[in-house]
C-alpha cells in the first residue's frame, strides 16, 4: 500500500452508534477519519467513547454531506439499511474509481443494490455483533464486545487476505475477522434475527421471553424451520441447526430488547424488510410460501410497524 493512500482519510457515512464507535477507534489509532453528517454546525466534533471503565474523547472532523467536494477513496457506510442507498448515491460522484467501500448494514439486500450502483469500486460487506448505543449524539457506549466479520462482496475477488485499505480497517481493535464468504455470515445473522426481532417487536418482550413461553417458543421454531428450508434450497450452509443457533442467541441476550423493538419503541422505521422481508422475497423467487414469516410481517405492518 502506498504511503499516500495510507494517509487518505476514512470517510464514515452515518454518525449513529456504529459510525461513532468506528470513528473513535480510527482516531485513537491515529488513522485520519472524517464523519459525514447531514448538518455540520462545527468543523470538528468530540466523540466520547465508553466501555465499562475505559473512556476517552477524541476530536474528529465532521463534513456536511452537501458541502463535501474532496475525492473519497476510503468509505465506511454505517447508516440503517433503508438509508444506505440514498446516502451512498448522494456522495457517489466523489468516489474515486478504485475506492474501497465498506458496507456494515444489518440484514441483506441493501448491500447488493449499492454494489450494483458502484461497479468499479471494491466493496466489502460486514456483519457486526458489537453492541453499542448513543446516550447523546456522538457519545457512544460500547456495551457488548462482539466481532465484525468482513469480506469482499464479489466472489471472484474473494481473497484469503484483505487488500490494501481493507487491511488497515481489519487491524482496528474490534475483533475483526476477514472471510472469503461474507454473504454466508450475513445470511446466518439474517436467519437468526428473522426468528427473534420481529416477534420481540410484536409481543414487546425481551429476547429471553421468546424461549420462556411455550407459545412463543413454537413460533420461533416455526420461523427457523421455514428459513432453514430456504437456505437449503440456496445451498447456504449454517454453522449449526438454526434452532440451536437461535436458542443460543436468545439465552445469551435474554435480558436485551432487540434492535427492532428499540426502533419500534423510538417510533423509527425497522430493518425487517432486510431481514424477514429478504427471506420472503428469496422464497417467492423460488415459488415457496413462508406462512409464518408472511404472517409476522403482515401483522407488524397492520400495527403500523414496517
Ligand atoms: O438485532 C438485535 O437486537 C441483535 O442482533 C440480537 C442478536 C437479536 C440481540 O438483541
Amino acid at each position: 500500500m502506498t504511503q499516500s493512500l495510507n494517509n487518505q482519510p476514512w470517510y464514515i457515512l452515518g454518525a449513529g452508534a456504529m459510525g461513532c464507535l468506528l470513528a473513535s477507534q480510527l482516531a485513537r489509532q491515529q488513522q485520519p477519519v472524517k464523519l459525514i453528517v447531514k448538518r455540520a454546525s462545527t468543523p470538528s466534533q468530540a466523540i466520547h467513547y465508553q466501555q465499562t471503565d475505559l473512556h476517552f474523547s477524541c476530536k474528529v472532523p465532521v463534513v456536511d454531506h452537501c458541502a463535501l467536494h474532496h475525492h473519497i477513496n476510503k468509505l465506511i457506510v454505517t447508516t440503517k439499511a433503508y438509508d444506505a442507498l440514498p446516502a451512498v448515491q448522494s456522495i457517489a460522484h466523489l468516489l474515486t474509481a478504485d475506492a474501497q467501500v465498506i458496507l456494515l448494514q444489518n440484514g441483506l439486500g441493501s448491500q447488493q443494490v449499492i454494489a450494483n450502483t458502484l461497479p468499479n469500486q471494491q466493496i466489502a460487506v460486514g456483519s457486526v455483533t458489537h453492541g453499542c448505543f448513543l446516550t447523546k449524539p456522538f457519545q457512544v457506549v460500547h456495551a457488548g464486545l462482539g466481532q465484525i466479520t468482513i469480506g469482499e462482496l464479489s466472489p471472484q475477488l474473494n481473497n484469503a487476505k484483505p487488500r490494501c485499505q481493507f487491511q488497515q480497517f481489519a487491524q482496528l481493535p474490534l475483533n475483526i475477522h476477514w472471510t472469503t464468504t461474507p454473504l454466508t455470515t450475513l445470511w446466518e445473522k439474517v436467519a437468526i434475527n428473522g426468528a427473534i426481532n420481529g416477534l420481540t417487536a410484536l409481543y414487546q418482550c425481551k429476547n429471553g421471553e421468546l424461549w420462556q413461553h411455550q407459545g412463543l417458543r413454537q413460533q420461533v421454531i416455526a420461523l427457523c424451520l421455514e428459513t432453514e428450508a430456504i437456505l437449503k434450497q440456496l445451498q447456504i450452509p449454517l454453522s449449526d441447526q438454526l434452532v440451536t443457533l437461535v436458542k443460543r442467541v436468545i439465552l445469551q441476550t435474554a435480558d436485551n430488547y432487540s434492535s427492532t423493538l428499540q426502533d419500534v419503541k423510538a417510533g423509527k422505521a425497522t430493518e425487517l424488510s432486510y431481514i424477514n422481508g429478504y427471506i420472503i422475497d428469496k422464497a417467492h423467487i423460488m415459488g415457496i410460501d413462508l406462512p409464518h414469516h408472511q404472517w409476522l410481517v403482515r401483522t407488524l405492518k397492520e400495527k403500523g410497524y414496517s
